[in-house]
Order: C-alpha cells, then structure tokens, then sequence
C-alpha cells in the first residue's frame, strides 16, 4: 500500500546527522582570507566604529593577529595600510617605507609560509582626495598615469615578500601593466589576485571609516555599474587575458548572481569579497537582537559559496573558522 506523497524531500532533513551526510556546499577555513588594516603610528590597535570587532593594527598587533590567524587554518589574509599623511599623488604607497609595505615585511616575517599574505594594490588608501588612481588636469582620474604607479607599487609589495598582489582600483589595463612590471623585476613567482569585478557600492561604507577615506562624491567612472553583468564577464576575460592567476567578484552577497556567472566563464579560482558593509549589516542587527549573529555569518559564507566562490576574503574569517571546526 502506497500512500501519498510519495516523494518525501523531508526524509534528508530528519536529523542533523543526515542533513550533514547530504550537505552540498561547505566552507573550509583554508579558503577563508581575513582583510586587516594597518595605521601607520598607532601603538595600540583602534576599533572602527562600523565595524564592530574591526581594527586598525598597529604594526605590533597586527603581527600578532596575523599569527592567530594563521593558527586558526585560514587560507591567507589580505592587508590595507592607512599612512599617517596621504598626499595628492598617494606616495606612501610606493615608498619602500611605506606603512604597508613595511607591514607586509613585518607579517611575512611573522609567518612566512604558513599563510598567504596578500596586499592591496590601490592608491586610495594613500591619496588625499580619496580616488583610487592619479588626478589628470580636468579633474578626473587618470586611467594610465595610474597604471604607472600601480606598477611601481606592486612591485614594491612584491620585494617587500607579498604572495598574492590585490589589484583593486578598477583601471584598464592594471593586470596587464601589474604582470609585466613583476615580470621584468624578476618577481615572476608572486601572483594576480584581480579585482575583475568591482561595483560602485554603497557597501563600501565602513571601509571607507577604517582607511580614513577623504573621498568626496563617488568612484562611478572607474568601478561597475550595479545594474550590470555583461560587463562582467567582459572584465573578468580581460583580466584572464592580461595574466589574472585568480579573479574576485566583489561586493559578495548583493551579487550573487555574478558570481555564479563568473565562475561559468573562467577557468582560474574565483574568489569574492564579502565587504564591510555586508559585515556591518550583520553585526548591527545582531546586536539589536533582531537576528542570530552566528547563523547569520555562515549562512552568508555558504550561500558565497554555493554561488561558486572557492575563496571567500571576510571580516569574520578567524571566527567562521572556529565555527566551521565546532560544526564539522
Ligand atoms: C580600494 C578598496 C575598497 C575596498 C577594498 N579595496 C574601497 C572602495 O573601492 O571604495 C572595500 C572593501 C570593503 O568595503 O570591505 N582600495
């Protein structure tokens, strides 16, 4: 005697056990990447507002955190340097000397090959008008005099031992010039993480607090429109083609869909940033108790990953991995 239904989708959902024997997508600590700043000057590290549990290094503790982080099995961790004085053509990116630079020699030291280190290669953080590239004459950011200097910077950061270069300013051609210039230093070992695909967020606001971002108005002639996917995917071929060793989609979860996209159209890892905003979305309502913080969190790294991201750069990277290693 049958009985109706006789498909029972329920029977996979009875115990946490089966749920677990039949979970599609999980997410490793290894392929977690953990941003942190760093601010020039500091002696003690400093929260950021919006970022609850964020803060900028000093270059002491940022050791320190880095050297947890590598504790805790996650797969690498991406650096952000904030100077103590930024100047209209973001010089302190370049500088040997550099806060960032100097930290990525001060991490590297920490935990040599025990992580991937990775850096940012962006002007931004550094410039005192806020963009992401060099001001031509007429006001508006100059796409090749910028790539100069992004590939005096890359270069910087890869003699200063970074593995992994962040390119995240959205000129054309940055992976082009990047490659080359590591190329012809002699850094044909140190790798392209491309920011192939970077929309003109709103989410981006709490970073902008934890780089003391000066920025007036927006990055909307250089970074995607939101509206956009074709453009997409004609980015992340461009940077495949200019030497890309990995790409990244970014923001993360408001763009699911070009992930998904993404990772149908490449054949390199696809990683994708899970960006301030998305974190401080998170921690605010937890904190008024209108979600379940933890849940929350690897909810939102599972379904980056069921999109098709293999490596997700979050805030919480350290503390998803002890979760992850709590429920597996
Ligand atoms: C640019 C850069 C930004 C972020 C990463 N790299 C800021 C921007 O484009 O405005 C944002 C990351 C985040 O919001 O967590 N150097």
């Amino acid at each position: 005697m049958s009985s109706f239904p006789d498909v029972r989708p329920r029977r996979l959902r009875r115990s946490a056990a089966i749920r677990r024997l039949v979970e599609e997508n999980r997410v490793a600590p290894a392929e977690l990447v953990l941003p942190m700043f760093v601010k020039e000057g500091l002696t003690e590290p400093r929260p950021i507002a919006s970022m609850p549990g964020v803060v900028q290094h000093s270059r002491e503790s940022l050791r320190k955190a880095a050297a947890e982080a590598v504790h805790a099995g996650i797969g690498g961790i991406m650096l952000f340097g904030v100077p103590e004085r930024k100047d209209e053509t973001g010089s302190g990116g370049i500088d040997p000397d550099g806060i960032l630079n100097v930290a990525i020699r001060d991490v590297v030291a920490e935990v040599g090959d025990g992580t991937v280190v990775m850096s940012d290669v962006c002007l931004d953080e550094f410039t005192s008008h806020g963009h992401c590239g060099l001001i031509a004459p007429d006001g508006t950011v100059d796409n090749d005099a910028t790539l100069a200097a992004y590939a005096e910077m890359a270069v910087a950061q890869a003699d200063a031992g970074a593995h992994l270069l962040g390119p995240s300013g959205m000129m054309d051609g940055q992976v082009g010039v990047i490659r080359r210039a590591l190329d012809a230093a002699g850094h044909t070992d140190a790798g392209i993480l491309a920011y192939a695909v970077k929309y003109a967020s709103a989410f981006y606001g709490p970073f902008r607090e934890a780089v003391e971002s000066t920025l007036q108005g927006d990055r909307r002639t250089y970074q995607q429109d939101p509206a956009n996917l074709r453009d997409s995917l004609r980015e992340v071929r461009l940077d495949v083609a200019e030497g890309a060793d990995l790409v990244m989609v970014k923001p993360g979860l408001p763009y699911l869909d070009v992930i998904a996209a993404v990772r149908d159209e490449v054949d390199v890892p696809v990683a994708a940033y899970q960006i301030s905003g998305e974190y401080s979305m998170v921690e605010a309502a937890a904190a008024n108790g209108w979600i379940d913080r933890e849940r929350a969190i690897l909810e939102t790294l599972t379904s980056i990953r069921r999109a098709g991201a293999q490596i997700i750069l979050t805030y919480w990277a350290v503390e998803a991995a002890r979760l992850l290693r709590e429920r597996y």
